[in-house]
């Protein structure tokens, strides 16, 4: 699933990292068991930055690296947290690791690039495009797909992060 960004439901504008941490903990805030979030964007636009960030507010404890060479990190928070980079994965390889194990268990997993297995991501996800506009700058594209996720949008779009 390429992102589309004009048929994102909500676009949160963040000025610095600060701001991405604002959405980052409220959606670490509603996780699930289960809950799926897919990232995109270019290289260094902040994929792995809000992954930390997520994490951090997940109750992850000590440091969240990108995953970028080792495919899939677990971590331990209120709920397990799985944190996915499949840049250089083909999408064989990925239905040979047998991510659904992770998409439909009890933690919660962050997939970086994930545009790229669009073909064995779960139905029912949270997708996020990071768009770099400035230094500190970045655009969040949100567009959720069944729920929980659509309730999350309808809330961000009353709420905002605060
Ligand atoms: N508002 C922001 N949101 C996310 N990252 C930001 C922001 N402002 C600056 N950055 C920086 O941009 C860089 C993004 O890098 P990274 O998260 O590794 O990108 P990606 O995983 O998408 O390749 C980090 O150094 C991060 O600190
Ligand atoms: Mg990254």
């Amino acid at each position: 699933m390429e992102f589309d960004k004009a048929s994102a439901d909500w676009v949160y504008a963040a000025k610095d990292l600060g701001d991405t941490e604002k959405l980052a903990e409220v959606l670490a805030g509603q996780a699930i068991p289960g809950t799926v979030i897919a990232l995109d964007g270019d290289l260094g636009a902040g994929k792995t930055a809000f992954s930390k960030l997520f994490a951090k507010h997940l109750g992850v404890e000590g440091t969240v690296n990108s995953p970028t060479f080792t495919l899939i990190k677990e971590y331990e928070g209120r709920l397990l947290f799985y944190h996915m980079d499949v840049y250089r994965l083909s999408l064989d390889e990925a239905e040979e690791l047998g991510l659904d194990e992770y998409f439909y268990g009890s933690g919660v997993t962050l997939v970086e690039w994930a545009s790229l297995i669009t073909e064995i991501l779960p139905p029912n996800l949270l997708h996020i495009y990071v768009e770099s506009v400035a230094s500190t700058e970045r655009n969040l594209y949100v567009k959720g797909y069944g729920q929980p996720y659509e309730a999350w949008i309808k809330t961000l779009k009353e709420n905002g992060v605060s």
